[in-house]
């Protein structure tokens, strides 16, 4: 992994970079609090260059220039946010991921945090912050060729702030941004590389942090009665884990909540094997996982006010000798028995014992579990909202609002009775697989018969975890999807 971008806040005293970057709305006149650094002749150049380009302010849209002469600075980017009566509407990270593109492989740049009608809020100083971060990840651990000595060198990025910004602000945002780029990488990284016991080091990293980390073997995992996850993982060479991760950031005695993530670091399908064509792509099948270990990070590095808990389920779905076969039952930690009819439908069997044994140990507020559990919910949703399916009209409820806040815009989904039933099996309790219709819906029936009467939300990310289209706020193929999402949910309403 590698960040482009090293960001720095200071106080809009001096400025010294290679480019300056600025705000424009559909005036053309540059904020007031620009007008000391530009130099002379700047206005008219830009008057030019905007004629010329046709650029009008446009949000999101930009304009790149060669400063004037003895200006102090070599380039000026312009960036627009759009007239002023929209200004509500628009949204400040991808505006922070428009500026952070435009700086291509510049070296160093002074971003004049103002807008042009006045000052910045805050919030939306941070936002942009956390844009250019998001923007600036790049995946290139594994180029050994293409990579130019302009491009091994981060930019360096001071925000150039005329009202100051919180210092602890600021640690928030970068905070995030490191969790959604942890997440990323994690979701990025090859199979080969990123197996159960590796995966489980990975999160274990996080104690540098202080959170407090254990980590389950197969031994241990069998003595807990954790047979269904076992059973997905007994045709691997790979040794299955679970990870958990504790954040105690709120006083002693105050009920946890709880994140639980779906960590199939490679899913062939085992027995009942997928098609040969985009199998690579099921390297991404740990992105639950990999966004509880993201959102950990961030609520850590921001000292969040909450006692959390992150429990991954670390397995690898291969075919085998030893593999579970279609008609194989199980008896999943909860006592219930399971008929498996596919292998290929094994993140529930994953997950049904670790949300049984979240519920269980650790008596949560809420769970909610993320995972890329079925095909399906790129079929209901395409890649623009996740799937969400929940006991709790309230936990949906603020979801919800995180989501439109984020961008990471989640759709509830519905259970029920009816479709409780297309599980039922004609030898065990349940079957981990019913017919194609309503596939995201009886997956999501399925988790529900584990977590007893807890307060509780299946986010089904199928979709929106990994190759989703490049936006201003993402260039990886691993998004880091949740993790923003759920560090917002935690800032609105479980801190303090
Ligand atoms: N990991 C897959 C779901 C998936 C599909 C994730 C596409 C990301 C992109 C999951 O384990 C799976 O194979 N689900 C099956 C369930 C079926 C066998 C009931 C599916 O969706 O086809
Ligand atoms: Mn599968
Ligand atoms: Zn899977």
């Amino acid at each position: 992994m590698s960040q482009r971008l090293k960001l720095e806040i200071k106080p809009l005293n001096a400025i010294g970079g290679q480019d300056l970057v600025i705000l424009m709305s559909d005036t053309l006149s540059p904020p007031k609090a620009a007008d000391d650094w530009l130099g002379e002749g700047a206005h008219a150049l830009l008057a030019r260059a905007a004629a010329a380009e046709r650029f009008k302010g446009k949000a999101l849209s930009g304009l790149t220039l060669l400063a004037p002469d003895g200006a102090g600075y070599e380039r000026l980017i312009a960036v627009g946010v759009g007239p002023e009566d929209e200004r509500g509407t628009l949204d400040f990270a991808k505006l922070g991921g428009a500026i952070a593109g435009r700086l291509g492989h510049g070296r160093s740049a002074d971003v004049i945090m103002a807008l042009p009608e006045g000052p910045l809020g805050a919030e939306h100083a941070a936002a942009i912050a956390l844009g250019m971060r998001l923007r600036s990840y790049v995946f290139d651990e594994y180029k050994t060729k293409s990579k130019k000595p302009e491009e091994a060198e981060p930019i360096a990025v001071t925000l150039r702030l005329p009202e100051p910004l919180g210092k602890k602000a600021f640690k928030a945002v970068e905070a995030i941004a490191d969790g959604v780029d942890l997440a990323r990488t994690l979701v990025n990284e090859p199979p080969n590389v990123l197996y159960p016991e590796e995966f489980a080091d990975r999160a274990a990293k996080l104690a540098k942090l202080g959170v407090e980390i254990e980590i389950l073997d197969e031994k241990q995992l069998k003595k807990i009665g954790m047979r269904a996850l076992l059973a997905v993982g007994q045709g691997s060479r790979r040794d299955s884990r679970v990870a958990i991760m504790r954040w105690d950031g709120a006083k002693a005695g105050v009920q946890p909540i709880a994140f639980v993530g779906k960590g199939v670091t490679f899913d062939t399908g085992g027995i009942s094997l997928k098609p040969g064509a985009g199998m690579e792509d099921m390297k991404g099948d740990m992105a639950g996982a990999a966004c509880v270990v993201g959102l950990m990070h961030a609520l850590a590095a921001r000292k969040a006010k909450v006692n959390a808990i992150g429990i991954i389920g670390l397995v690898e779905n291969m075919p085998d000798g030893n593999a579970q076969r279609p008609g194989d039952i199980v008896t999943s930690l909860s006592g219930q028995t399971i008929e498996i009819i596919n292998t290929d439908a094994e993140g529930r069997l994953v997950l049904a014992d670790v949300l049984w044994y979240t519920q269980e140990r650790f008596k949560p507020q809420f769970m909610i579990n993320l995972a890329t559990l079925t095909g399906a919910i790129l079929v209901a949703l395409a890649q623009e909202h996740a799937g969400l399916f929940s006991n709790s009209d309230e936990l949906s409820e603020r979801l919800a609002a995180a989501g439109k806040a984020t961008g990471e815009t989640v759709w509830r989904m519905p259970l029920g009775k009816a479709y409780d039933k297309m599980i039922d099996s004609k030898f065990a309790d349940m079957k981990n697989a019913a017919g194609r219709h309503g596939g995201s819906i009886t997956a999501a029936q399925f988790l529900q018969r584990h977590v007893n009467d807890t307060p509780w939300v299946h986010l089904d990310i199928a979709g929106t975890g990994m190759g989703s289209p490049n936006s201003e706020t993402n260039r990886s193929w691993g998004s880091g999807w949740g993790v923003r999402l759920l560090d917002r949910l935690v800032a609105d309403h479980y801190e303090g």
